[in-house]
Order: structure tokens, then sequence, then C-alpha cells
């Protein structure tokens, strides 16, 4: 696999992540939060944001879904199925829904959509990365790691056919 130069870099990435946590814990002062990683993409993320979060004694509980908009291409599909769901009970939840990167929309819409309908009070969204240039939603979520443009990236979560998801760094392929 060859690599193209790194977009972000893994300092760059730790750096904003600690700074999203404490926007995150001021925010939900002394709220529980319920945060719902989406899989398989925001594994990483998720991992590196809860424990930034823990270290600012903040009450949470961590869960995951796994939902798919993807084939095997580039393009969302546009239907989006859960193909893991979330095990905790949702009722009268703050949850803190995360993702790796928010492209048309159409999955976090969605996803948010059904949490609400498992009775979540609420339902925040959180993504390292956004391509605002690609949205064909409304969707608008709440924290943003980094804008970046309409580059097909990979690493810290995000594949190409499962291709550099384990990479530190976001970067893309040259084939
Ligand atoms: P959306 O539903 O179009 O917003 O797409 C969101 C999902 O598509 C993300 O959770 C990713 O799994 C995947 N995705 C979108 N853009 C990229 C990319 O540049 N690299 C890898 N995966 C991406
Ligand atoms: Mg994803």
């Amino acid at each position: 696999m060859k690599l193209g130069k790194t977009l972000i870099s893994e300092h760059e990435i730790q750096h904003r992540t600690s700074q999203l946590a404490h926007q995150i814990v001021n925010d939900f002062k002394d709220k529980e939060i319920l945060i719902v990683g989406v899989l398989k993409g925001a594994f990483m993320f998720t991992a590196d944001l809860v424990r930034r979060i823990s270290k600012l004694d903040a009450k949470i509980e961590i869960d995951f879904i796994r939902a798919r908009s993807y084939g095997s291409g580039k393009e969302s599909s546009g239907n989006v199925k859960i193909d893991l769901d979330v095990s905790a009970d949702l009722k009268n939840t703050c949850v803190l829904l995360v993702d790796d990167i928010v492209d048309s929309g159409n999955t976090l819409k969605q996803v948010c959509e059904y949490l609400h309908g498992k009775g979540a009070a609420n339902v925040s969204t959180c993504v390292l990365l956004d391509k605002p240039s690609r949205r064909t939603t409304d969707f608008v979520p709440d924290y943003i790691g980094f804008e970046i443009p309409d580059y097909f990236v990979v690493g810290y979560g995000l594949d190409h056919n499962e291709r550099g998801r384990c990479l530190p760094f976001i970067t893309h392929i040259v084939d």
C-alpha cells in the first residue's frame, strides 16, 4: 500500500481531541454522558476521546453501534443499515454519538433519528473530520475535529476496503 502525504499528524489529532474533550465536559456540566461510537470507523477516535474525557472526571458510559452506508466503494448508498445495536437502555439518556467523518450526512442523521426513537433525551454528535463540501443532507455536527477538503482519506480508523484503518494519522492512499 502506497500512502500519500500525511494530512493530519498523530500529534495534531491528539491535541485536537484533548481540546474537544474539554469543550464537551464543559458543555455537559455534571450530566452523565452515554458515549456511542460508530463502528468500525470511530473505534480509535472514540477510545482516545473517552480517555481524555475520563481524565477530566466526567461521568461517562460507553457503547457502540455499527452502521453501514457504504458498500465497498467511496460513495454513500444513502441507505443506512444498523447491523450492531447499542446494548444500553437509552431512555432519558444524554447521548454523544461519535463518528470518524461526516460526508453526505446520511449516516449520522439516520443514526441520530434511530437513537431518539429508542428514547434518548438528547443526542449530540462529535466527528473527527468533516467534509462540508460533500453534504447532501441538513445534518450539522455539534463538535468537529477538523474540516477537510473533498479527499478520500484513510487512517485513524478510516479505511478504504479495510486498508489504512490502523494508521495513527490521517492520509490518503496513492494506488
Ligand atoms: P456519510 O453517511 O456520507 O456522511 O458518510 C459517513 C461514513 O462514510 C463515515 O462514517 C465513513 O465510514 C465513510 N466515509 C466517508 N468519507 C470517507 C473517507 O474519506 N474515508 C473513509 N471513509 C469515509
Ligand atoms: Mg463510519
